[in-house]
């Protein structure tokens, strides 16, 4: 295979590529923003993606959606094994994977804000 097939190939896939993945990317970060809305926003901010407590409701303690992205520790993994595992301080909210998914990229989305 020539070096010059190779680079047409891979400009092709990335050409035709990139734009589908970041369009599923932002499907994937509306569905997460519509269950936030429905099952969260009870408790965390989930608009003030400055990470500022704007949207605060009930419990004093619930961290704001942008303040979780914010932090260092927060990883894909991290927010997935969270929203999997029983919390002392959040009700176990049940949630399929996919919206597990959408959640976690919603989430994570606020770095980008
Ligand atoms: C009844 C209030 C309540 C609801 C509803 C709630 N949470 Fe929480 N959540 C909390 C509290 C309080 C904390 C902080 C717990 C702690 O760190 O001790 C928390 C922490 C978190 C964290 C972890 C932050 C960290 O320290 O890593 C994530 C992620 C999270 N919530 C996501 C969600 C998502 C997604 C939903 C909606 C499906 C949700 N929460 C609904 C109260 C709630």
């Amino acid at each position: 295979m020539s070096a010059r097939f190779v680079i047409a190939a891979a400009a092709s896939l990335f050409g035709g590529g990139l734009p589908a993945i970041a369009a599923q990317e932002a499907a994937l970060v509306e569905a997460g923003a519509r269950i936030a809305r429905e099952s969260c926003i009870s408790c965390h901010a989930v608009e003030a993606g400055d990470g500022k407590s704007a949207g605060r409701r009930q419990t004093g303690d619930a961290p704001a959606f942008g303040a979780i992205a914010a932090m260092p520790s927060t990883t894909e993994v991290a927010i997935k094994v969270f929203l999997q595992t029983p919390h002392p301080n959040m009700p176990n909210i049940m949630l399929t994977q996919a919206e597990i998914d959408a959640l976690t990229a919603y989430i994570l989305d606020f770095r980008n804000r």
